[in-house]
């Protein structure tokens, strides 16, 4: 008699992850497909040369060499930490002091998907609640349902989350007396993935104030990711949400260094409420008692050389020139279709599309096949919302400029609007 290896719950949740499989399955089945689907990074500017220079940096150094082969400590390397701190002050333009912050709260992990995974798995139990604007980053939304968490998601427009939804959201669960069972918010405030949406100013405190008026029983954390912050094609920066919490206990930061520099380095970093900070590192201790030592060694002179503002605007302007010939072949491939739509990012890595009503994107829609006979893969927009609140939209598309060059981004951007056409 065979017997069964009976999975944890959680792993059974895990199962399945058909956008991650079927959108890489399908690229590979089809080389000359041009994939928009992909999040990754544009290849040709990945950052050889400089971090040779910073690697070179680090060696020349025996004391440095050698600690960047040891172990290093849960929390991180003490100079990258500090250095974190202090950009994120800078392009604020507060002090420590102003913010409530020291290098304490400040935590190096593998990529931002630890920060947040590491945060996410110290506040919630099953059933706890999480709330998100829609769409939402559906790496993140499935790894808060794989924690068994309720993920509910509210209304966003062109400047983000908006703050009445998420006091009705928050006013219905009271009503339901759920209050105490809603553990965090989650935003991405700058260049939005998938939407391309940065949260207006305006609105920055408003969310704070909010999640502070509703931590009656227990702290409500927000969480920001500014995964895309560096990534700025037009107009200045704004302030981070952060910012707007003085004292610090609601607002906790998830940042990374895979789109400003590198994903293969893996760098992410958390600036933590002071609360999060000792569940986070000992979830850590757990997992892996710290990030690599020699890539944060790595980082840590990429940002003290100068060596990261001057790739960061390299990329930039590779990154300016991809969106604008995307926006370019969408007005005209996709604006003569008619009742297509798109907010038009200053930043980041997406654009988000809105089909006629009725075009079902996903991958039991007619679309989806169609535009891969076309020779183009995007992301629809269904793995995009949470199970809970906002309705899915089935007609949404996400398109990323990141990895393909000009051409094929124009080249994507035809085969999608014949596809398109082809169903219509
Ligand atoms: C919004 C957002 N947050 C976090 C990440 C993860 O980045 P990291 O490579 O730091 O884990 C991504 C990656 O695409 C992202 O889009």
């Amino acid at each position: 008699m065979s017997s069964k290896t009976n999975l944890s719950q959680r792993a059974r949740r895990a199962g399945g992850k058909p956008i991650a499989n079927v959108l890489m399955a399908r690229t590979m089945a089809q080389p000359d497909l041009v994939s928009l689907a992909a999040a990754f990074v544009d290849h040709q500017s990945l950052p050889i040369e400089p971090t040779r220079q910073a690697l070179e940096a680090v060696w020349s150094q025996p004391d440095r060499a050698l600690a960047a082969m040891q172990y290093g400590t849960t929390i991180g390397h003490p100079p990258l930490r500090q250095t974190v701190l202090e950009q994120m002050l800078e392009a604020d333009g507060r002090t420590a002091g102003e913010l409530s912050l020291s290098v304490d709260q400040v935590v190096i992990t593998t990529g931002s998907t630890q920060l947040l995974y590491l945060v996410a798995d110290s506040l919630l139990d099953p059933g706890d609640i999480v709330i998100c604007g829609v769409p939402s980053y559906f790496v993140v939304l499935g790894m808060l349902g794989n924690l068994g968490a309720r993920v509910i998601g509210v209304e966003m427009d062109a400047d983000g989350l908006i703050p009445e939804a998420l006091q009705d959201e928050l006013t219905r669960l009271e009503k339901a007396g759920l209050l105490d069972r809603v553990k965090l918010v989650y935003i991405v405030s700058y260049y939005d993935n998938p939407s391309g949406i940065t949260i207006s100013a305006e609105r920055r405190p408003k969310l704070v104030e909010i999640a502070q008026r509703w931590s009656r029983g227990s702290t409500i954390h927000l969480i920001e990711d500014v995964a895309y912050r560096e990534l700025r094609y037009w107009g200045e920066d704004i302030p981070s949400i952060r910012s707007f919490d003085p004292d610090g206990r609601t607002v906790s930061v998830a940042g990374s260094f895979s789109k400003s520099f590198s994903p293969g380095i893996r760098g992410g970093w958390g600036i933590l409420a002071p609360e999060l900070v000792e569940p986070v590192l000992s979830q850590k201790g757990n997992l892996d008692f710290g990030s690599p030592s020699f890539n944060q060694h790595l980082m840590t002179a990429v940002l003290e050389k100068g060596i990261f503002e001057a790739h960061l605007e390299k990329i930039r302007e590779t990154y300016r020139q991809k969106i604008e010939t995307l926006l370019e072949a969408a007005d005209e491939q996709l604006a003569p279709i008619g009742r297509i739509e798109w907010v038009r990012p200053t930043g980041g890595l997406y654009v988000w599309l809105r089909l006629p009503e009725g075009i079902d994107t996903g991958l039991s829609g007619p679309l989806f096949d169609r535009a891969i006979a076309e020779g183009v893969l995007y992301v629809p927009g269904e793995y995009c919302y949470p199970s809970e609140g906002c309705p899915i939209a089935r007609n949404m598309v996400r398109l990323s400029f990141g990895m393909p060059s000009r051409e094929g981004i124009r080249r994507g951007v035809e085969s999608l609007a014949r596809a398109i056409r082809g169903v219509i």
